[in-house]
C-alpha cells in the first residue's frame, strides 16, 4: 500500500473557555489518498470548521491539538506554527465561506493573486502577473486584465468566491481544502462554484476536502464521505455506498431530512429532532443517542468505537442500520 497524502489518528483539538473545555474536535482518524475527494458533513456546530483548521493549524490561539496528522509521512503536529506555514504554504490551500474575510479589501486583485507565487514559487513579478491572468481565466472571470487592477469590493460575491479559488490554486496545492465553500452564495451561482472546483480538482489532480452543511452539496461531488457529529467521525464511506446504504443511524437521519424531488408536493420535510450536542459535555454514551429513535440502554453507557466493515465502510453505532455485520473490525488509533 502506498503512503496516503493525508493520514489523521486519534485528532483532537480542545478549546478551553469560560463555560468549559470545548471538545471540538473529538478522537477523529481518516486517510485521503492523493487526488481524491472527501466531503465533510454535519450539522452546524458539529467540528467541521474546527477539523479542517486543526490540519493546518490555524485554531483559536488557546487550543490544544493531539493525536497525529502526517502529510507525505512527515508529522505535522511537531512543526511550530511558523514550520507548518512553510511546509504547507504551497501544499494545501483553503477557500473559506466569506472571501471578503478572506481577500484583503485595500489590496488590488492582481497583488493578492501575485504574492504566493512570487513566496512560495519563487517566480518574479512578470511571470507572476501572466499566471493571474491565466488562473482568472481558468476559473471563469470575463476581462480577467481590468480585474487585476481592481479591488475586492468591485466584484460581486460569486466573482470574488472565483478569484479566491484562483488565489488558492495558484501555488498548485496537492491538497486543497473549501469549508462551505459556497455556503454564502445564491443558489444557481453555488452551483457553478462548486461544478468549478470539481472540474478544476480533476483537471490537476489534486486531492480536495468539500466541508458542507448540506449532504446535496457534497452528492456526485465526492469520491467519500465523512460525517460529523459532536466533534467526531461517525460515519465515513464511498459517497455510494453513503447514500444507498447509511449505516449510522444520524446519517439517516440527515438523508431523511433532504426533500427529495420523487416525493408529493407537500411532503413534509423531516427535520432531526432535539438540539445539537453540547461539545463541553464529557460522559459515556453515544453523542447522538439523545436524539436517536434506534437508542438502546447500550447507547447511553458506551461510546461506540469506530468499527471497519467490507469496504472500507466504517461507522460507530451500535445498532447500525440494517443490523451488525460479524466482518467488523476495530479502526486502529480511533476513539480512546
Ligand atoms: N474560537 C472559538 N473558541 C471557542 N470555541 C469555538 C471557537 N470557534 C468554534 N468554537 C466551537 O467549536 C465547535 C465546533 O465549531 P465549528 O468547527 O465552527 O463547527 P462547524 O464548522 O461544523 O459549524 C462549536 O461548539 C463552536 O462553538
Ligand atoms: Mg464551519
Amino acid at each position: 500500500m502506498t503512503t496516503p497524502l493525508l493520514s489523521v489518528r486519534d485528532l483532537r483539538t480542545h478549546i478551553p473557555t469560560p463555560r468549559g473545555l470545548v471538545r471540538a474536535v473529538e478522537g477523529v482518524s481518516f486517510d485521503l489518498e492523493r487526488g481524491r475527494t472527501l466531503g465533510l458533513v454535519g450539522e452546524s456546530g458539529s467540528g467541521k470548521s474546527m477539523l479542517v483548521r486543526s490540519l493546518i493549524g490555524i485554531t483559536p490561539a488557546r487550543a490544544e491539538r493531539s493525536g497525529e496528522i502526517r502529510m507525505d509521512g512527515e508529522d505535522l503536529l511537531r512543526l511550530s506554527r511558523a514550520g507548518l506555514r512553510r511546509y504547507l504554504g504551497r501544499r494545501v490551500a483553503m477557500v473559506f465561506q466569506d472571501p471578503m474575510t478572506s481577500l484583503n479589501p485595500v489590496v488590488r486583485i492582481g497583488r493578492q493573486l501575485t504574492e504566493g507565487p512570487v513566496r512560495h514559487l519563487g517566480m518574479n513579478r512578470r511571470r507572476a502577473e501572466e499566471r493571474a491572468l491565466e488562473l482568472l481565466r481558468q476559473v471563469g472571470i470575463p476581462e480577467p486584465e481590468r480585474r487585476l487592477r481592481q479591488y475586492p469590493h468591485q466584484l460581486s460575491g460569486g466573482m470574488r468566491q472565483r478569484v479566491m479559488i484562483a488565489i488558492a490554486l495558484a501555488c498548485e496545492p496537492e491538497l486543497l481544502i473549501a469549508d462551505e465553500a459556497t455556503t454564502a452564495l445564491d443558489v444557481t451561482v453555488q452551483k457553478q462554484i462548486l461544478d468549478l472546483l470539481s472540474h478544476l480538482q480533476r483537471e490537476r489532480g489534486m486531492a480536495m476536502i468539500m466541508v458542507s452543511h448540506d449532504l446535496g452539496v457534497v452528492a456526485g461531488r465526492t469520491d467519500e464521505v465523512a460525517v460529523m457529529y459532536g466533534g467526531r467521525l461517525v460515519e465515513q464511506a464511498t459517497t455510494t455506498a453513503l447514500f444507498d446504504a447509511p449505516r449510522h443511524r444520524y446519517t439517516r437521519a440527515l438523508l431523511d431530512a433532504i426533500p427529495r424531488m420523487d416525493h408529493p408536493r407537500g411532503t413534509p420535510l423531516r427535520t432531526i429532532e432535539g438540539s445539537p450536542p453540547d461539545l463541553t459535555r464529557t460522559g459515556p454514551g453515544c453523542p447522538f443517542a439523545p436524539r436517536c429513535a434506534a437508542r438502546v440502554d447500550a447507547c447511553v453507557t458506551t461510546e461506540p468505537q469506530l468499527v471497519r466493515e467490507d469496504g472500507g465502510h466504517t461507522h460507530a453505532c451500535l445498532v447500525p442500520v440494517g443490523g451488525p455485520r460479524r466482518t467488523a473490525t476495530a479502526v486502529r488509533g480511533a476513539g480512546t
